[in-house]
């Protein structure tokens, strides 16, 4: 807020906005904001959010301002046609393209940075064991197995809380480019060899849909590999996708009980048979368990890391002489939904 001050611009917030990061109205005023009631939107030009707000929350905006946030494209399609009618500008900061300028404009990569830790200190928790092996004049407590599933952003940080942690850490992804990742952080790869996966990072670093040869490959690998583990973390996400089932019903009966598993993806459909958002479902004696909004659980830095992706992005495109950003064309194309009452995104037009 003080930075965006300082850019020339004025800012108003809407009342208890950083409650649950625990940041009180007061801090924002002592900062310089004015902080309103309700129509926080009322005569703004850009309208900052967490996700995105709905239209009639933005009546008050002026005609052509810019809404900001995790707008989730594909998920609220209908919201979008919304912005359009409503003749504001939709910037989706989910689409930041994964270029190195971008990185730190990025909401994906700061908050599923947050997500895979806060995955494995949940799945530690309810586990009913410890994770570093110990020696003591009792007798031995070994090691846990745990397993990531999924290795971008949130998976490598899954993998390095887990060995900080203690256990013995293995991981698995469709993207080649991963297995040299998963070795440096001191864990092992365990990958499909018998189909060709995804030849490095895959198309802006993303994955895709599988083949039903590769999805059958993989499934076999997990079958004999995930009964020998304790703990499982599933992170794999295909933008515009469902998420990939990677866990079977059947799979999970094979596991110890006792053990845990964290879908990530719970929010786009799942990773797990059988998980539900925000839930502990216990299945053959195994936790499944996920979040609908994993961050939440850890809203102070995941604030801070949001609200600086943020301002990286409006203040890199800041005209001092217009007094607003004004984007170059990579990343306006890519992460600009609607402009002029149109959708004008070709991912939502393609
Ligand atoms: P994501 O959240 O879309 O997916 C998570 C992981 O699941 C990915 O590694 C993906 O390959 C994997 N996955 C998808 N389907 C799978 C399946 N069936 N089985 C196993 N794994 C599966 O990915 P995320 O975390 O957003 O990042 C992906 C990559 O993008 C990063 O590793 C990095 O290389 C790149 N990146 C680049 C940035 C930049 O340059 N600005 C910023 C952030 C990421």
């Amino acid at each position: 807020m003080k930075k965006f001050i300082a850019l020339g611009a004025s800012v108003v917030v809407e009342s208890g906005a950083g409650a649950g990061a625990s940041i009180a109205d007061e801090d924002y005023r002592a900062m310089g904001a004015e902080v309103v009631a309700d129509g926080a939107a009322n005569g703004a030009n850009i309208v900052l959010g967490i996700q995105g707000p709905e239209t009639d929350l933005l009546a008050g905006a002026n005609p052509g301002a810019w809404v900001v946030a995790g707008l989730d494209p594909f998920g609220k399609r209908e919201r979008v046609d919304a912005y359009a009618a409503a003749g504001l500008e939709a910037m989706a900061m989910e689409f930041m393209p994964r270029i190195t300028r971008a990185q730190s404009m990025d909401i994906l990569s700061s908050q599923s940075n947050l997500a895979g830790y806060k995955a494995v200190i949940v799945a530690a928790d309810l586990y009913g064991r410890a994770f570093p092996m110990m020696m003591t004049a009792a007798g031995t407590v070994s090691a846990a197995k745990a397993f990531i599933m999924g290795v971008g952003v949130a998976g490598l940080q899954a993998i390095a809380t887990a060995r900080r942690l203690g256990a013995q850490v293995s991981a698995t992804d469709v993207r080649s480019a991963t297995k040299e990742q998963i070795q440096s952080l001191g864990a092992k790869p365990i990958f499909v060899e018998s189909v060709a996966g995804i030849e490095g990072e895959g198309a802006g670093g993303y994955a895709t849909e599988m083949s039903p040869e590769y999805q059958k490959a993989q499934a076999e690998l997990v079958s004999s590999h995930i009964a020998k583990q304790d703990i499982v973390i599933t992170t794999a996400l295909i933008p515009g996708r469902p998420a990939p089932r990677l866990i079977t019903d059947a799979q999970i009966a094979t596991m110890k009980p006792g053990s845990v598993i964290f879908d990530l993806a719970v929010a786009s459909g799942g990773n797990v048979e059988g998980s539900l958002p925000d839930e502990v479902v216990v299945k053959h004696g195994v936790k499944i368990v996920g979040y609908s909004n994993p961050t939440t659980h850890l809203a102070a830095d995941a604030s801070a890391l949001f609200s600086r992706n943020l301002y990286n992005f409006l203040s890199a495109f800041w005209d001092k002489e217009a007094g607003k950003p004004v984007l170059d064309e990579e990343i306006g194309n890519a992460i600009r939904l609607t402009q002029g009452g149109k959708v004008v995104n070709e991912r939502l037009l393609g």
